[in-house]
This record gives C-alpha cells, structure tokens and sequence, in this order.
C-alpha cells in the first residue's frame, strides 16, 4: 500500500512547519511499514510568485489524485493589496471548494504540561476538551453576491439545507464517539440565515435522540469559551463563526501554534495547522511545529485509519512537552528553548521510544 501525499508549504512558516510533519510522516509510516509517495506542489503567495496565479492546475490536478494532501500556510502582508481571486487565501478557499471539504475539525484541548502558558487560569482551563466543528465550504465565504465598489460593500450569507444536514450529521456522529454533547453555534436573533440553520439542526437532530443538543448565540458562545471551556464538547458552527471561535479556542490552549486541523469531504481530506504564516518570524527556526505534527495525528487518525499512530503522535507530543521543550510562542520559566527543527527531533526520539516499548510491551495509553 503506498499514500500518496501532496504537500503544500505554501508561505511564511508554512515552509517550515510542513518540513517539521514531513519527517514525522516519514518516521510514522517507517515504523508501521507503510510507504508514502510526496509530491510537493506551490500554493499561496510562493504560487502567485512563480505563475501569477495563487492556484494553479497542476496544484488543483496533484490535489485531485491524492489520498491526502498536507498543507502548511499561506498568506502574508507582501500579497494582501492584491485583487481578492489573487490572495493567497482565495487559493486555500478554492481549493477547500474543489475538493469538496465541507467538514473542519479543529479539536481544542489542553496540554497539562502547558496549563500556565495560557490566559486564562488553571482552574477554568483544567479537563477542557473540545471541537469546534466548522462547515467548511458554504456561508458568507462563498455567497454571492459579493463585492464593493467606491460607496457600497457587500456580501451573502447563505446556506442550503443540504449543507446544513451534512454538516449537523458529521456533528451528531462526532459526539457520538465522545461526550455526546453538541452545542450549535448561531445569531437566530438577527439572522434568517441562522434560524434556518437552527431549524435545520434540530431536525437532524431526532435522529440522533441518544445525544444532547442546545442553541448558543455566537456572541455568547465567545464569552462561554473564555468563562468555562469545560462545558462544551462539539461546537457545530457555520463557516464564519467557526473561523472566529476557533482561534479563541487556539488562544486559551496556550498558543495557536499547537492547535491542529482536519478538513474532510466525501472522496479528499486536507490536514493543515489552524495557525498562519506568521511572516515576522519565517525562516527563523522559531515556528511551532506542534500544530503541524498534531495534524499529521490526524491524518492518521481520519485518513489512514491507524488509530494507534495517532496515538503515539501525541503522546510524543505529550511527552515532549512535559520534558520542558518549548518554542518560542510558548516558553516560560525554567523550560529549554528549541527551534523549530529541534521540536521536531524531539519528537521523533520520543515517538521512537513509544514505539519500541509498545513493541516489547509495555506501552499503554
Ligand atoms: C483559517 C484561516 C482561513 C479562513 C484564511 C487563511 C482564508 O483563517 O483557516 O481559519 O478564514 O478560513
Ligand atoms: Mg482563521
């Protein structure tokens, strides 16, 4: 069995953090005994630079005969006057259109070893884990019409009930496989389009009896995230406010350096980090590639059904953080400073450990 994966570095640290999760893909599928094909292809910014078109064909065309396709970052200041079908984020929202990739899984969880590199305080934080569900495809990113011009700007946010079923359904099954909670993110106090995603939620809904589902506005559910993250355990959100809430819920796990993601549709999945390319500090070895080694768990996970993988990945993660390896965006006190690459290694080794002691073993989880 070969994978074929396509990455996408893209911009900024993209380029970075993907090199970080290539060698623990490699180290992973080494280890299990599966062989993984890569093929490397430009999007964003470092695309628009080489072909003047932030997503080309033959990027489009890889994507297409891919099992699964990694993607670092793209974007930055250099690219952000240019038409909106030039930016580098139109190429990341095509793409997640072409590929059909209605769900985003964005998990928010609490690393105990990072508990004080948050804001917020060890009591609200301690046992918080949660997923914020985001459609992925649909919403006021793809509505039409849209556009401006000298006095007057405008947008659509429209849903069809299809993509909200699909989505509600995803969310359902989802917490049906953990605390069987979902809290559905809306404004049906202003919004049509939000009461008929409420409608269309609880109508989904009575198939899915055996889980417990409530109605939050997404302004209170932004507050709710920083008063008590505990009681949530999937957010089912639009587009829009899934892009909000996610990076609140990046924020009070310590850094958005750690938090990973997963994008799937009916045939293609994307894993990228919720994180950007964050140009101020590209090429410097001081990006986090815990967020990127975290997706690539994911990947595992979703695509390759090698639950066991993903495990180690993490626990590696777990245990790196708990020997006081820390990046930049999240040292403090008393803890060893490592680049981008070192995190990397760290990694590794410890991955290198799990694996050969569940080998003899005496791994559990
Ligand atoms: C994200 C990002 C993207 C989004 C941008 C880069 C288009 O913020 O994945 O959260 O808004 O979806
Ligand atoms: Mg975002």
């Amino acid at each position: 069995m070969t994978y074929k994966v396509v990455l996408l570095p893209g911009d900024g640290i993209g380029v970075e953090v993907t090199n970080a999760a290539v060698r623990v893909i490699k180290t992973v599928a080494e280890s299990f005994n599966v062989s993984m094909e890569f093929n490397e292809q430009l999007i964003g910014g470092s695309s628009y630079e080489k072909y003047k078109n932030p997503l080309t064909d033959e990027t489009l065309q890889a994507c297409y005969d891919s099992d699964v396709v990694f993607l670092g970052a793209v974007g930055g200041p250099k690219w952000e006057t240019l038409p909106h079908n030039l930016k580098p984020e139109a190429a990341l929202l095509k793409l997640r259109k072409a590929l059909g990739l209605y769900t985003n899984i964005r998990p928010a969880k609490i690393y105990n070893a990072l508990i004080d590199a948050s804001t917020l305080k060890k009591e609200v934080l301690e046992g918080t884990d949660f997923i914020v569900l985001r459609e992925l495809t649909g919403g006021i990113y793809f509505g039409n019409p849209r556009g401006f011009d000298k006095d007057r700007g405008w947008n659509t946010m429209e849903y069809t009930r299809e993509e909200v079923v699909r989505i509600a359904q995803m969310a359902f099954k989802l917490a049906r496989m953990r605390r069987k909670k979902v809290t559905s993110v809306d404004k049906a106090n202003v919004l049509d389009v939000s009461q008929f995603w409420r409608n269309i939620v609880h109508e989904v809904h009575k198939d899915f009896q055996d889980v417990e589902l409530n109605d939050m506005y997404v302004d209170n559910c932004a507050m709710q995230i920083v008063r008590n993250p505990k009681q949530f355990d999937v957010l089912l959100t639009s587009n829009l406010f899934g892009d909000i809430l996610s990076d609140i819920a990046g924020m009070i796990t310590g850094s958005l350096g750690m938090l990973p993601s997963a994008s799937i549709g009916n045939k293609y999945a994307l894993y990228e980090p919720v994180h950007g390319s964050a140009p101020d500090i590209a090429g410097q070895g001081k990006a986090n590639p815990i967020a990127a080694i975290s997706s690539v768990a994911m990947m595992f996970n979703y695509s390759f059904q090698m639950q066991k993988a993903a495990e180690m990945i993490e626990t590696a993660i777990e245990k790196v953080l708990v020997q006081g390896y820390r990046t930049a965006d999240i040292i403090s006190d008393g803890c060893k400073l490592v680049s981008t690459e070192q995190m990397a290694e760290c990694v590794i080794e410890n991955y290198h450990e799990i694996f050969n002691q569940q080998a003899i073993g005496v791994f559990t989880l």
